[in-house]
């Protein structure tokens, strides 16, 4: 049976690409990607054969990956982070139950998993995902706008630790404002706020704020947005900010 390996490579950094993951992709002939994922696999994609595509080609990207596959060429598609979040992974079971071709049937799929963005972005300042957290994405290209409002009054109500990925983008800017003023109406300005931009990678760049204090132009489409619940803190050290969200453990340590 041909194999499809469906691979998140993490956040950028080799040392975070698991041992998995690494391994199928020595596995594979063919790797199919958008190019700067396959940029950031450097020396793993040498000797393969690299399909890459533009940033907006989601849909052939996944079918060119099964198609592959289907041919006999083991094949791994790639999404940086991991492939299940906000990424191809369900793409290519969508593709599998709304357009079925007989040919893919015979495609042993495996999901390998890879270190999400907010979880880079956590471990870089603690512990904020130490409570109830929830990962939107302010992307309308695909998703209502009122769908994605509605989602984040309910996780700010809720008080989850909210991860905004797909904060901004060239012809998105104002979504991040407005998720800041629905957060604010339930959620006290001094709430700390993490930016984590270009996490793993050469550029990055880790900045606490707070609520009140985040400006939208500030980020980017390669930065996460982590808003603390009502209860995540920050503590300074003498070589660090820290911010951790508490999981109830108060009275026992008095
Ligand atoms: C289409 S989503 C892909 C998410 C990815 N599958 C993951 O699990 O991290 C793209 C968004 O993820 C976030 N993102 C992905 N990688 C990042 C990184 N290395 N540093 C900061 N943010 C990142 C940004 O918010 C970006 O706009």
């Amino acid at each position: 049976m041909s194999k499809l390996y469906v691979i998140g490579t993490g956040p950028g950094d080799l040392q975070w690409l698991t041992p998995a993951a690494k391994q199928a992709i020595e596995n594979s002939s063919d790797l199919v990607a958008y190019g700067l994922y396959l940029e950031l696999l450097g020396e793993l994609t040498e000797g393969k054969q690299c399909h890459e595509q533009a940033l907006g080609e989601e849909i052939q990207r996944a079918k060119n990956a099964l198609d592959i596959a289907a041919s006999g060429n083991t094949t791994s598609l790639i999404s940086s982070g991991d492939i299940g979040i906000f990424a191809m992974a369900t793409l290519v079971f969508e593709l599998l139950d709304k357009q079925p071709c007989a040919e893919w049937h015979n495609v042993d799929i495996e999901v390998l998993p890879g270190i999400s963005a907010m979880q880079a972005a956590a471990s870089r300042v603690g512990a904020p995902l130490g409570h109830d957290f929830c990962a939107i994405s302010l992307s309308d290209l695909l998703t209502p706008w009122e769908t994605i409002e509605k989602r984040i009054t309910c996780a700010a109500e809720g008080d989850f630790v909210i991860s905004f990925y797909n904060p901004v983008s060239k012809k998105r800017d104002w979504q991040l404002g407005k998720a800041k003023d629905i957060i604010l109406t339930s959620r006290p300005a001094t709430t700390p706020v993490i930016l984590g931009r270009n996490l793993t990678r050469e550029t990055e760049a880790i900045t606490i704020t707070t609520l009140g204090e985040l400006d939208p132009t500030h980020v980017d489409m390669l930065t996460l947005v982590m808003i603390g619940n009502s209860e995540s803190r920050v503590v300074n050290t003498p070589s660090k900010q820290w911010v951790y969200t508490p999981r109830g453990y108060s009275k026992k340590l008095s």
